[in-house]
């Protein structure tokens, strides 16, 4: 005996009834899970109405199978995009802290040579010097001949370098930005150059083949070694502290004369002695003196009318003794927990 159409239609609406208000009590995703057995599982109530199309009119088989599909697809759709939404709350619930402390981006930095550098440019334009920018390749020319080291000078030694082919190298100090400047500028000059310099030094913890230096250089008329000894204190008090004392002891460079090497007194035992100046007070800084007046003649500056003077000065030196590095090789490893510090 067939069932009546309107018979299993209802029930069909019946499942659908009951499916549409217990969804409404839903709110998490074992929930769904469960709605799903209890609706879409092989002995579910959605499969239980299948066999139903066997008791019908041949004829009205294709209305009856249209009709369950749809109930099976529909309820299909409503458990899965539900699932996605709970599951999509729930990660957030799981996940999310939002009292937590932000995870802080990793920030980067300017290197501590680059930072002792910016200081001594900073003092230097505060007292009236133009930042010059050098070539780190230069010539023989530039690196040594119109510094007045003729080939074959024996100063030579101490600046081996490193040749690139031709006439060019790898600038051994930054005193040739002296020359570049005084062919392109009329004095009166007040420069500083810092820069890269190059040298083929073995590795150690005082020395490296590749360092930094600031050149210095004024040229005007009745410049003076007064003048020289000035600037150089009144940097060392503004870099290093009030209390710092600057000695110049006689030396010599052949594009300076008269020469001199500058030492500022230990910044540590306050001069009386102690490891870092190896008992004698001072910390050697680097060289200075009044520009030679053959150096004038290649620059076709008059030594008559003009006068000038000239100091370098080694960044990495002033670096360690400020940062308190005791080896300097550090500084070109790259290992980010030491240049977090500072
Ligand atoms: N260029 C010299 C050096 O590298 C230092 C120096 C600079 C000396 C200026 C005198 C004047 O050793």
């Amino acid at each position: 005996m067939p069932d009546s159409m309107q018979n299993i239609l209802d029930r069909v609406a019946a499942v659908r009834n009951e499916f549409d208000k217990q969804i409404q009590h839903v709110s998490s995703p074992q929930e769904v899970e469960e709605l799903r057995i209890a609706f879409m599982s092989r002995k579910g109530k959605v499969l239980a109405l299948f066999p139903l199309i066997g008791s019908v009119a041949a004829d009205e088989k294709p209305r009856i199978g249209a009709e369950l599909n749809a109930l099976k697809e529909n309820i299909q759709n409503t458990l899965d995009t539900l699932k996605q939404q709970l599951d999509d709350d729930h990660r957030h619930d799981t996940f999310f802290d939002f009292t937590l402390p932000g995870k802080k981006p990793p920030r980067g930095g300017l290197h501590p040579l680059l930072q002792v550098m910016d200081e001594i440019k900073t003092i230097f334009i505060g007292m009236g010097f133009r930042v010059e920018e050098g070539m780190e390749i230069e010539t023989d020319y530039y690196n040594f001949e119109a510094l007045n080291i003729p080939p074959h000078h024996p100063s030579r030694d101490m600046h081996d370098t490193f040749y690139l082919g031709g006439e060019y190298l790898l600038r051994t100090h930054t005193s040739p930005v002296q020359i570049h400047t005084m062919e392109n500028q009329q004095p009166p000059i007040r420069m500083i150059a810092p820069g890269r310099c190059f040298r083929k030094d073995t590795p150690d913890a005082t020395h490296s083949p590749m360092f930094h230096q600031v050149e210095g250089l004024v040229v005007d008329r009745g410049v003076s070694f007064a003048d020289l000894k000035g600037i150089v204190q009144a940097f060392a008090q503004k870099m290093l502290g009030e209390g710092v004392r600057v000695r110049f002891r006689p030396s010599f460079f052949p594009f300076t004369e008269p020469s001199a090497e500058y030492d500022f007194s230990c910044i540590f035992c306050r001069g009386k002695g102690c490891r870092v100046c190896k008992q004698t007070g001072w910390l050697e800084i680097s060289g200075a003196g009044m520009v030679d007046p053959a150096v004038f003649g290649f620059v076709n500056i008059d030594p008559e009318i003009y006068s000038g003077y000239a100091f370098g000065m080694g960044v990495e030196r002033i670096a360690m003794l400020l940062l308190g590095v005791h080896d300097i090789r550090i500084f070109y490893d790259n290992d980010v927990r030491f240049l977090e510090q500072f």
